[in-house]
């Protein structure tokens, strides 16, 4: 698919002939821009994502991912004249706060808090009893992998278990549609492989909707049904791409002759925005 070139205005006629026909979306954005001062961080942002998708975002640093993901999280609305639909229902931003889970770039433990209490606090800001949050979340310890740490502090763990306590929070917040920001970010190719497994594992048998976002290609191409590119900023949809590898993806799918044409379609997309973004800093 081309680079966007939707205006606001035309984005709004646009998903309105759409319609809520289509009982397979579950989110649809179109046109998004959103205005920081004198930063344009997105500008025309249009995508639909299907229920069940796995949809991974790569761009270059500061082309609006974050930004992209505040806004669908409800923390922050776009400029006006943006169109946004959730569950075939035209919305704004602050009707989505609350109906998505949401795992931000940094993974904001408490440190004062055990695991487990990590883990229950968004369920907590929902209203659920604090003992019957605390009973969910102990029994979902083995499956991320932190069986017997429940009672643990962050700082006791290291950056893989972590990262899962900030997943499991997520996970626990049971929502359809789940924003990952760089979730693996920060951890060794290693620990970001079984993870990344894992994380396969935990979609398929939770059945949610993910929009992931990362800076590694070959991360974006294994886990994705579908790769968003994204240009440098303000970003919009720079090129889409379809991922059609059979699952479960086995490791050595990374040196299949698919797997490496995808991967070169999307760097030569992803470098000339990088060199865009890298020479617009340097201005
Ligand atoms: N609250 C804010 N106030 C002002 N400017 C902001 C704010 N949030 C983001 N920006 C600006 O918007 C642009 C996009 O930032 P954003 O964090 O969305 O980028 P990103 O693609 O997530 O980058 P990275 O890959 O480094 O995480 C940047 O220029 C940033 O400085
Ligand atoms: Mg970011």
């Amino acid at each position: 698919m081309p680079a966007s070139t939707h205006r606001p205005g035309e984005a709004v006629l646009a998903a309105d002939a759409a319609g809520a026909s289509d009982a397979a979306q579950i989110l649809s954005l179109s046109g998004i821009t959103k205005t920081f001062g004198a930063t344009r961080a997105l500008d025309g942002f249009t995508a639909t994502i299907e229920k069940g998708e796995f949809v991974t975002v790569v761009g270059p640093s500061g082309c609006g991912k974050s930004t992209l993901f505040n806004i669908v999280a409800g923390l922050e609305e776009p400029d006006p004249g943006c169109a946004m639909r959730f569950e075939g229902k035209s919305v704004i931003a602050a009707d989505l706060l609350g109906r998505v889970s949401f795992m931000p770039q940094r993974d904001l433990l408490l440190p004062w808090r055990t695991v487990i209490d990590n883990a229950i606090l968004a369920l907590e800001v929902e209203g659920t009893p604090r003992k019957q949050a605390r009973a969910l979340a102990e029994k979902m310890l083995p499956e991320f992998g932190l069986a017997g740490f429940g009672q643990q502090y962050p700082h006791q763990l290291s950056g893989g278990m972590r990262q899962r306590v900030a997943l499991m929070r997520t996970f626990l917040f049971k929502r359809d549609l789940m924003l990952l920001d760089e979730p693996f970010g920060a951890l060794d190719a290693l620990t970001r492989t079984m993870m990344q497994r894992w994380l396969l594992d935990v979609w398929q048998k939770h059945q949610r909707t993910i929009l992931f976002i990362t800076h590694d290609v070959d991360e974006a191409l294994f886990l994705g049904d579908r790769v968003l590119v994204m240009s440098a900023r303000p970003g919009k949809v720079k090129l889409t791409q379809k991922v059609d590898l059979p699952r479960p993806r086995p490791a050595e799918i990374v040196i299949s002759p698919e797997f490496i044409r995808l991967k070169r379609t999307l760097l030569e997309a992803i470098e000339e925005e990088a060199m865009k973004s890298f020479t617009a800093e340097g201005k």
